[in-house]
């Protein structure tokens, strides 16, 4: 399974990034309003710290301005990745978009039906919003399941990228189900190695170590 940070936060990719857990980058207009930073300015250095796809969203809605601004983002170094919003536009957008050679990232999914539309549109990734779903009571789970299946029957190589993960379960659950990414807050990617008894184990052997009064080189 594929690690991407969902965040515009340049210190926290690098830090991320420097521990081997980045495989890649989702960033949304609310990241880029959280980082105060221009979009285009973060992207590119984003894109020159990770060596994975950075996905970088368009702000348009209508085809024609879509392609627009998707010209202008594919500009901004080999590793983007264009975020097109599922609508029939994005779809339309996307199709065109892979046809011409550029990585495509379809997103606000929140039904199986959507997702099939976005593998049918050749998106190289789909993202199912899972703590989206979540958030009104309904388990985004099933969705990463219906997904993989329907993907697994007819061999659809868009990648699933499980989305709005937000807890460890998130991804351990999108694990087991199969999803090909997660994309994660940086806080939450980091939550992954905790485990009390791991640190109860260290304190217990750093303790024993110390009373050894021995040194290692
Ligand atoms: C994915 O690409 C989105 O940026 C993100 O996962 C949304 O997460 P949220 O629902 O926690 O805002």
């Amino acid at each position: 399974m594929k690690f991407f940070v969902d965040t515009a936060d340049v210190n926290e990719i690098r830090e991320l990034n420097d521990l081997g857990l980045v495989d890649g980058v989702t960033t949304n207009p609310s990241l880029i309003l959280k980082s105060g930073r221009a979009i285009l300015e973060v992207t590119k250095e984003i894109c020159g710290i990770v060596e994975g796809p950075v996905s970088a969203e368009v702000a348009a809605t209508d085809y024609e301005t879509i392609m627009k601004e998707a010209a202008v983002i594919a500009k901004i170094a080999d590793n983007i990745c264009i975020k097109l919003p599922l609508t029939l536009d994005g779809l339309k957008a996307c199709k065109n978009l892979v046809s011409d050679g550029h990585k495509t990232n379809v997103t606000l999914c929140f039904s199986a039906n959507q997702a099939l539309l976005a593998a049918k549109a050749g998106a190289t990734f789909v993202s199912p919003f899972i703590g989206r779903l979540d958030d009104i009571a309904i388990d985004g789970m099933d969705l990463i399941r219906e997904i993989r299946q329907i993907f697994d029957n007819y061999g659809f190589e868009t990648e699933i990228l499980a989305a709005s993960a937000r807890t460890v379960n998130h991804i351990k659950e999108a694990a087991l189900i199969g999803a090909d990414v997660v994309t994660a807050p940086p806080a939450t990617l980091k939550a992954l190695v905790k485990h009390p008894l791991t640190e109860a184990g260290l304190a217990t052997f750093l303790a024993d170590w110390a009373k050894t009064g021995q040194k290692i080189g």
